[in-house]
């Protein structure tokens, strides 16, 4: 079975429960960021891109399941939010360049995204980033293929020139009382200060 395979049956189950909850470090860490446009990678059935366009963000959210984003625009019906969507393999889809003010990566740890994600930030734009961190291992539930385990140094790697207004790497209590570790990072791509860079026409 294929990983859309696998997310389409999770979600078609007939015993899913979507979440309404969404990430307590995307709710804190955006709380006072300017609405723009944001992109929800892997968004599943929603929780977070649903919070975000309810914030007055202008979201589209993107995930490989058809199944997970049809519970993602049933939320938004319910929630009375737009939301866009768009059914693609991240391994191949276009973030495009400098036209995002926010990009989510959110239980999803794929590092090899992470120069798209670069180029497709404005200038001032942000990355956030919160999954499972490696040290989930020691925790009795949850995932324990590397794969799926977020290393810091794959956010170094990838971020380490850019300002981290908030970045957190330990455990903490979730609502359901379960403990979790997980790396949680909002990155900034620094401000255009160069004329030259800008879309500007210029004086002469
Ligand atoms: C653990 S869920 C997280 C969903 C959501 N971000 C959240 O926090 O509720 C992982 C999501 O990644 C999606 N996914 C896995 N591989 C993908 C890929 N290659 N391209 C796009 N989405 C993918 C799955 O369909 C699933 O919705």
């Amino acid at each position: 079975m294929d990983v859309r395979q696998k997310w389409d049956q999770r979600y078609g189950d007939t015993d899913y429960e979507p979440s309404s909850e969404p990430s307590p470090f995307l709710t804190e860490a955006t709380a006072t960021l300017t609405p723009g446009t944001a992109l929800c990678l892997a968004a599943g059935d929603g929780r977070n891109a649903v919070w975000l366009a309810r914030a007055s963000w202008s979201v589209t959210a993107v995930d490989i399941s058809a199944k997970g984003l049809e519970w993602c625009q049933r939320y938004a019906r319910e929630e009375g939010v737009t939301i866009n969507t768009i059914e693609a393999d991240l391994a191949s889809f276009d973030l495009g360049h400098q036209q995002w003010d926010l990009i989510t990566m959110i239980f999803f740890n794929d590092p090899a995204l992470f120069p798209s994600v670069r180029q497709s930030l404005r200038p001032g734009g942000h990355f956030l980033f919160h999954t499972f961190s490696v040290g989930q291992r020691r925790q009795k539930w949850g995932p324990s293929n590397a794969a799926f385990l977020a290393r810091r140094q794959d956010l170094e790697d990838g971020f380490g020139d850019w300002p981290w207004p908030r970045f957190g790497d330990d455990d903490y209590a979730r609502s359901d009382g379960r403990i979790e570790s997980s790396l949680r990072l909002l990155a900034t791509n620094p401000p255009n200060t160069n004329p030259a860079d800008t879309d500007r026409p210029s004086s002469d």
